[in-house]
C-alpha cells in the first residue's frame, strides 16, 4: 500500500507519522509546495522508525507529483488552515484553486487512486473535488465525521467520567461550526443509552462543545488542530488498506441518499479496500431530519461560491 500525502504542514505530518506508526502501509510520500520542507519532515519522521518499531518508508518531495505515482489511497491537507475567529467556510476562496490542481496532479500519476479530503471547508471541497475529476463517489471521500465523532467522544467521556474506550457516539451531516448534528440519542456508554446517566441539559452542552471543537482548539493553538485530525485520517486509510468495512462518518456524494443529492455531506459510510463500498442509512427522528436538511442547504450554499 502506497499513500501520498499532500501537505507536509501539521495535519500532513501527522497523518504520515500516524500511518507510519501504525505500521500498515509499505510508503508514505510526503508532498509539499515548499521547497525541502516535505523532505525535512520525511527525515525526521524516518529518524523514529527505529524507536516507535515501524517498516514503513516515508519519502518526502517538493512539488513533483511523478513520485506520487502508483498510490492507493492520497490524502489531500493542503491550502489555509483557518486562524482564530475565522469559519472553515472563509477559506474557500483559496483552497478551491490548490484542491482543484492537486487532484488533478494525483489522478494524473495514480489513476486508481482513492482520494481523502482534508481541506475545509472539507465538505465543499469534497465535491469540488468530484466535480473536476470525474472519479466515482466511492472514490473521493472527505474526512470530517470520524474527527467529529472522537471529538464527541472525548466530551462524552468526560461528562461521564469513564474512558473513552467504554463511550459510542457518531457526529454526522457538515464538517463545520454550526453544520454537524452530534447524535446524542444513539450515543452508549457500554451499549447503555447515554440518557440514563447524562441530563438533557448536559447532553446538550456535551452536543454544543463537540460543534465548536476544532474553533475552541483554533483558539488555543492560533492554527488549526492536527493530532485528532491526523489520527482520524490514519484511522480511514488503514480501513482501506486492511478492507475492515469499518463504519465510519464520512462526506460523500449523496445521490438520493437520505433525500439528499449533488451535494457531498457527512453520513455513515463502510470504509473498505474500495474507499466508501456503502452508505449507511439510519433512521433520523422528524427534528434531526430538519437540521440535517437545513444543513445541507447551508452547504449548498457555499458550494454555490465555487
Ligand atoms: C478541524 C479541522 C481539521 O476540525 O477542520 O480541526
Amino acid at each position: 500500500m502506497k499513500v501520498t500525502v499532500v501537505g507536509a504542514g501539521a495535519v500532513g505530518a501527522s497523518c504520515a507519522e500516524y500511518i507510519a506508526i501504525k505500521n500498515f502501509a509499505s510508503e508514505v510520500t510526503l508532498i509539499d509546495i515548499k521547497e525541502g520542507f516535505a523532505e525535512g519532515k520525511a527525515m525526521d519522521l524516518m529518524q523514529t522508525a527505529s524507536l516507535n518499531g515501524f517498516d514503513t518508508q516515508i519519502t518526502g518531495v517538493t512539488n513533483d507529483y511523478s513520485k506520487t505515482a502508483g498510490s492507493d489511497v492520497a490524502v489531500i491537507t493542503s491550502g489555509i488552515p483557518r486562524k482564530p475567529g475565522m469559519t472553515r467556510e472563509e477559506l474557500i476562496g483559496i483552497n478551491a484553486g490548490i484542491v482543484k490542481s492537486v487532484v488533478a496532479s494525483l489522478v494524473e500519476h495514480s489513476p486508481n487512486v482513492i482520494v481523502i479530503v482534508v481541506s475545509n471547508p472539507m465538505d465543499t471541497m469534497a465535491y469540488l473535488a468530484h466535480k473536476s475529476s470525474g472519479l466515482p463517489k466511492n472514490r473521493i471521500i472527505g474526512m470530517g465525521g470520524a474527527l467529529d465523532s472522537a471529538r464527541f467522544k472525548f466530551r462524552l467521556a468526560e461528562a461521564l467520567g469513564c474512558p473513552q474506550s467504554d463511550v459510542d457516539g457518531m457526529v454526522i451531516a457538515a464538517h463545520s461550526d454550526t453544520g454537524m448534528i452530534p447524535l446524542t440519542r444513539l450515543a452508549t456508554r457500554n451499549s447503555v443509552p447515554v440518557s440514563e446517566f447524562l441530563s438533557e441539559e448536559k447532553l446538550a452542552e456535551v452536543a454544543e462543545a463537540t460543534k465548536v471543537g476544532g474553533a475552541t482548539l483554533t483558539k488555543l493553538l492560533g492554527t488549526s488542530a492536527w493530532y485528532a485530525p491526523g489520527a482520524a485520517v490514519s484511522a480511514m486509510v488503514q480501513a482501506i488498506a486492511c478492507d475492515t468495512k469499518k463504519m465510519f462518518p464520512c462526506s460523500v456524494l449523496l445521490e438520493g441518499e437520505y433525500g439528499l443529492s449533488d451535494i457531498s455531506f457527512g453520513v455513515p459510510c463502510i470504509i473498505g479496500k474500495n474507499g466508501i463500498e456503502k452508505i449507511v442509512e439510519i433512521e433520523l427522528t422528524a427534528a434531526e431530519k430538519e437540521q440535517f436538511n437545513a444543513n445541507a442547504e447551508a452547504v449548498k450554499a457555499v458550494n454555490n461560491l465555487l
